[in-house]
């Protein structure tokens, strides 16, 4: 018997690809923390709620001699993503519809799963099966990238979210509740005239939330359920599954940048107790979204990076000089940004140099060891 249409069969959910949850990305941060991943040419990847593909497909097609599966339970974007694998003729990728709570692939084991957008937005006992499929299907050192809303920051779009909810409250229709929302959230942007924060900054939320696609508006904003955590009970839920916490799949993310010393002085002194410092940074940043890389609790982990690790990757940034010039002399601070806009500064030199090669060669990704050398060469210009 088909399955019944679900919601995100009745509005469709926008086509987006993920970067960070790419193997490559896994790979390396799994490397930096201390493990050996699977190599990216010979892997096997398990999307769940992978809607029409469009985040597995494009992987699929880069890395042809690794396996690809997706399974979604809305059956009409699984049907639209295999049209687009047959047109494409990729013979290494498949979808399968149905529940992640059915999918039982015996033996097999993935290298790295992706669960993007899903946990949150789940009933409780199909977080339960998501996270214990992890822990069945996980190769030794597979890695499991499992995004989901964060508090303290999520009491913030929570509150837009019930607002919203009230307003669309009887209206019975997709559409119609989609115009409303759209409708309700230019009011009460318009409606912010004042200049005191509360006001501002409810503005920028509103407006970033008019800037979403439709069918991203009805599922996050409207859906039923969408519960956020906290870091420390999102590791708790994971360790009663065997899982444990590897990283975040934005490096950054796990540090204290652009806080105040003071802050920082502080955090250091929870020294090795990486859970509840980055819990507290949590609360510093106000985060609101994570994007948590999950591996089997024996693995073999760090708790700190492993510089020794970088001359083996390849290497790429988007950070671009946000200072007048990116001058390499010794003792002159340069700040770059991030398209994501992590920041830094050096008056490093070869730093400087090393981030003067990466802007110009962004997205290309240089091998280390030529990187190195252009660096230096290019450093050691300014001794003569
Ligand atoms: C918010 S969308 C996210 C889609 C995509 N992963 C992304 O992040 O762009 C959530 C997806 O999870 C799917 N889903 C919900 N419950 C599921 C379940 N029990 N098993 C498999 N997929 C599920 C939905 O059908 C939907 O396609």
């Amino acid at each position: 018997m088909p399955n019944q249409p679900t919601p995100y069969d009745v509005v469709a959910y926008p086509s987006y690809t993920h970067p960070q949850t790419h193997p490559d990305r896994l790979a390396v941060i799994g490397s930096l923390f201390g493990l050996a991943p699977a190599p990216l040419a010979h892997c096997r990847v398990l999307e769940l709620g992978c809607g029409n593909g469009s985040n597995l497909i494009p992987m699929a097609l880069g890395l042809p001699t690794s396996e690809f599966v997706g399974i979604d339970l809305a059956s009409q974007p699984i049907a639209l993503g295999r049209q687009c694998i047959s047109e494409l003729g990729l013979t290494n990728v498949k979808l399968l519809p149905g529940s992640l709570t059915e999918f039982d692939p015996a033996q097999e084991k993935f290298d790295y799963i992706i669960a993007h957008g899903l946990f949150s937005w789940v009933p409780a006992e199909v977080r339960e099966h998501l996270l214990a499929l992890c822990r069945r299907c996980l190769a030794p050192h597979g890695i499991a990238f499992i995004s989901y809303n964060a508090l303290p920051g999520s009491h913030v779009r929570n509150m837009l979210r019930e607002m919203i909810r009230f307003h669309v409250r009887g209206m019975a229709t997709p559409p119609e509740r989609v115009r409303q929302t759209k409708a309700f959230v230019k009011f009460l942007a318009d409606a912010q005239t004042t200049q005191d924060e509360y006001r501002l900054w409810i503005k920028a939320e509103l407006t970033q939330m008019l800037g979403h696609e439709e069918g991203h508006l009805y599922h996050d904003q409207l859906a039923e359920i969408n519960d956020p955590f906290y870091f420390t009970q999102f590791v708790q839920q994971a360790a009663a599954h065997g899982l444990k916490y590897l990283g975040e799949a934005d490096f950054f993310e796990m540090f204290d940048y652009g806080l105040a010393d003071s802050a920082r002085v502080t955090l250091k002194q929870l020294g090795q107790e990486r859970i509840l410092r980055e819990q507290y940074l949590d609360f510093l940043k106000c985060r609101r979204f994570r994007q948590t890389l999950l591996c089997h609790g024996e693995a073999p982990t760090r708790t700190e990076a492993q510089p020794d690790k970088v001359p083996g990757l390849l290497i790429a940034s988007s950070a671009k000089c946000s200072t007048p010039e990116n001058d390499l002399r010794p003792g002159i601070m340069v700040n770059y940004t991030s398209s994501k806009a992590a920041k830094c500064a050096t008056d490093f030199p070869l730093g400087k140099a090393a981030l003067g090669f990466l802007s110009a060669s962004d997205p290309i990704p240089l091998p280390f060891a030529a990187l190195l050398q252009q660096a230096v060469a290019n450093s050691n210009l300014l001794s003569r």
